[in-house]
């Protein structure tokens, strides 16, 4: 991690939207009272900045980077993506709205294809594209910007914990294919991400727990101090919607670990990526369970820590932390859809898409997670029936499950699917 000596950034601008990249690679941090993280890689021609933007409507850090600005705006974050608009307005900035449903369903080509026609219809080419949203409308809005003309300058003001501290940061945009999460996509830097806390007050609870659990997740790679805060104030931030100042610290934490895995290596070259952890089951239980992918996160990393027990790579007593982390915002560990053969088929899904390799990011302790290239199949299958006995048969009676967006109470100790 490189600081920047002198402290400073200028926030790109959309006139030097595809010039080189300067400076020395690296993930700058500027501490301070507003945060910012630089993203530099010049081999890979991309250079971002991540800014904290508290009270954003009020502020001109977006509208004087662009006279014309082309708003895509997630249905759910309807009164943002307006108030947005309208702090534009009273800028002089030229501004169009599109609104996007919110949620896994916008991930289509029919949607990217409908977003990218509207915006056309009244864009030039070097105007600026911003996206209001949570991560799934991030993830379209990122593919417009890299399919219109080829490349617009893009900004992304997150509004959900998961788009906040994970989808927002990185250069990944994707789509999912007929049967498969995120198969179709680009790899796309954004100029600018804003950061303003006070967007996720409103998110509904199961959004807010999801983003939690990509915060778990990043706690189990990187350990040490993360993982302390996390186990401090993983309920505060539920009961808080990350409106506190211990949210804050937690994801200032949480985003500079985060970059400091991404940055170099982008564009994934390497598949040995131990923020992949988590991510084996997303497909089956977002896809057919109609789980939050954060939800989905926290059973699949609850199921990696079991499995790390059984390889005894882990200690019992780190797994039952990871468990706790998990249950302590009344986060499933587990889900009925969890059983051998469902495991063994995304098993085999996802080592035939990296080309026979599995390489299974595996949690030997909380700080020390190992990409394994394979894995031990029957150490597994003995993992999975251990964690439906914790999860479905023990301590799940009292764990709301998600429904349309609202909570519901589990009445039989089996988490149910939200049915999107
Ligand atoms: N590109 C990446 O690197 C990356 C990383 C992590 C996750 N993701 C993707 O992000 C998506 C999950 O993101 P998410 O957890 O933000 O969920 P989401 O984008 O599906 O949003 C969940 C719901 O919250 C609503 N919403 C958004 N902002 C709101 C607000 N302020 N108030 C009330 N409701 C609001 C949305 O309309 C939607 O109904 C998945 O598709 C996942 O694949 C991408």
């Amino acid at each position: 991690m490189r600081f920047n000596p002198e402290g400073r950034f200028a926030i790109p601008q959309v006139a030097d939207f595809g010039k080189p990249v300067r400076g020395p690679d690296g993930v700058h941090v500027r501490p301070g009272e507003e945060y910012e993280w630089c993203v530099r890689h010049r081999g890979e021609g991309m250079q971002y900045s991540i800014r904290e933007t508290p009270d954003l409507f009020n502020r001109d850090d977006i509208a004087r980077l662009s006279a014309r600005q082309h708003l895509i705006i997630d249905s759910g974050a309807r009164r943002h993506g307006e108030a947005l608009a309208r702090s534009l307005t009273a800028r002089g900035v030229e501004s169009w709205n599109y609104f996007v449903p919110g949620g896994e369903g916008c991930k289509t080509i029919a949607e990217l294809h409908r977003t990218c026609d509207a915006i056309q219809a009244a864009a030039k080419r070097r105007d600026l594209v911003v996206v209001v949203g949570g991560g799934a409308v991030a993830d379209l809005a990122r593919c417009v910007a890299a399919w219109l003309w080829k490349g617009m300058p893009l900004v992304i003001v997150p509004t959900t914990p998961t788009a906040y501290v994970d989808a927002s940061i990185g250069v990944k945009g994707a789509l999912n294919g007929e049967n498969k999460k995120n198969s179709i996509g680009v790899y796309y830097a954004p100029l600018l991400v804003t950061l303003d806390l006070a967007l996720i007050r409103g998110c509904p609870p199961d959004v807010v727990r999801a983003g939690i659990m990509e915060i778990v997740k990043m706690a189990v790679v990187e350990g040490g101090l993360l993982w302390k805060s996390l186990e401090r104030v993983s309920a505060d931030l539920l009961a808080s919607s990350f409106n506190s100042s211990q949210s804050l610290e937690i994801s200032r934490l949480a985003i500079t670990a985060m970059l400091r895995h991404l940055q170099p290596n982008l564009r994934e070259h390497s598949l040995r990526r131990p923020v992949d952890l988590g991510h084996l089951l997303v497909t089956p239980l977002e896809l057919r369970g109609g789980l939050q992918h954060g939800t989905a996160v926290g059973i699949d990393l609850a199921l990696m820590a079991e499995y790390a027990t059984v390889l005894g790579c882990m200690t019992e007593d780190d797994r039952d932390r990871v468990h706790g982390a998990i249950r302590s915002v009344a986060s499933p560990i587990c889900h009925e859809m969890v059983d051998p053969e469902m495991v063994s088929e995304a098993m085999e899904a996802t080592s035939r898409q990296r080309g026979g390799v599995l390489n299974l990011p595996v949690p030997e302790g909380i700080g020390n997670v190992r990409v394994h290239a394979q894995v031990n199949a029957a150490a597994m299958r003995e993992a999975v029936l251990r964690l439906r006995v914790r999860g479905l048969d023990g301590g799940m009676a009292e764990i709301p499950a998600v429904a349309d967006g609202h909570e519901t109470r589990l009445s039989a100790g089996v988490p149910q699917s939200a049915g999107r």
